[in-house]
């Protein structure tokens, strides 16, 4: 597999955002507070299942991309799909490369369970495989493969050159890594929802950005860069081919899935804004917050009619040269 051309194609807008978007977890929910240590994914399988699921039709889509970006005809045989959690993209992978086997990593072992158990279920358990990895290192045992996946996985490796220069390193050679990271953040409500200060998404995720940069400099090795993906998959030794930027466009109203998954979302910042206290969230956003999840208020996410989801999840390519 080779024939990667180079291409810089974005039909959402670049940047840096929908990295915490939906479905990272501190105990109660998901989000990034003191530390990754934190983040109780185990206890996150559910909500990561279901956020997976909501955004299916983007890796959907994602998935078609990196099989126009491949030469024709050349179909890979082994997938990694890196920091794998639950899997359900790892499926959505085993179905997009249907001669592929798949292997789903991740360092916990509740997650790869729940992978194996919904291969099993999709009829998929004789192509998918889950295999306990943790990055940097952890991917060794692997044959190399012709395509690695590694969606909002990196970003909980505090050496992230360190984790992409791993990942290329498990390459087959002319094989490809596809890094989801950035993109924008999800948007939910209009930008005056009735009650509170207009503007609660721009500040909720500017409070997100403080506390995922405290859950990055946590992180054991944490170095700062700059998060420009194309150069540093060029440090990792890599070539870099296309980023694409694909939309999750749900408009309102949402049906009970989706609105769920959003719901999660902010329950994710209401749990953050607890554990961090005033400092990143004003007590009146925090009161808003508290109405909004409130299933009994008539102006709260589980009833209201206005509710929404648009997310940008961005894709960067890489090849390793054969
Ligand atoms: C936000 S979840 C993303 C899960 C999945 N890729 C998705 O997009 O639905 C982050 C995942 O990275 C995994 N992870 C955390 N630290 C990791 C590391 N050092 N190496 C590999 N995976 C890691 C977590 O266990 C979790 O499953």
């Amino acid at each position: 597999m080779t024939a990667y051309e180079t291409e810089t194609e974005t039909d959402g807008h670049g940047s840096h955002g929908s990295h915490e978007g939906h479905g990272h977890g501190h105990s109660h929910g998901h989000g990034h507070s003191h530390g990754d240590h934190d983040i109780d994914w185990a206890e996150m399988a559910p909500v990561l299942e279901q956020n997976a699921e909501v955004t299916a039709p983007v890796y959907r889509q994602a998935a078609a991309w990196l099989r126009e970006l491949r030469a024709a005809g050349a179909e890979p045989s082994l997938v990694v799909d890196a920091g794998s959690g639950p899997g359900v993209v790892s499926c959505l992978l085993a179905e997009a490369f249907p001669q592929a086997e798949v292997v789903a990593a991740d360092p916990e072992r509740a997650l790869l369970d729940r992978a194996e158990a919904r291969a099993a279920r999709l009829g998929l358990g004789g192509r998918v495989r889950a295999h306990r990895a943790e990055l940097p290192d952890g991917l060794g045992e692997l044959p190399p493969a012709d395509l690695i996946w590694a969606a909002r996985s990196v970003h909980h490796v505090g050496d992230q050159v360190a984790a992409l220069t791993a990942l290329g390193e498990r390459l087959a050679p002319g094989g490809a890594l596809a890094v989801l990271e950035g993109g924008l953040p999800p948007r939910s409500l209009p930008r005056d929802i009735g009650m509170g200060r207009p503007g609660l998404q721009a500040r909720l995720d500017a409070a997100n950005e403080q506390w995922f940069t405290r859950m990055r400099a946590s992180l054991p090795g944490a170095a700062e860069v700059t998060e420009d993906w194309a150069a540093l998959l060029g440090a990792a030794g890599l070539r870099h081919v296309a980023t694409r930027t694909f939309l999750l466009d749900l408009p309102a109203p949402l049906d009970e899935r989706a609105r769920a998954h959003a719901i999660s979302t902010f329950e994710r910042y209401r749990d953050l804004a607890a554990a961090e206290g005033p400092e990143e969230l004003a007590a009146d956003d925090v009161a808003v917050l508290n109405r909004l999840l409130d299933p009994d208020d008539p102006q709260g996410l589980h009833r209201r009619r206005d509710m929404f989801l648009l997310v940008a999840h961005t894709v960067h390519v890489a090849v390793k040269e054969g």
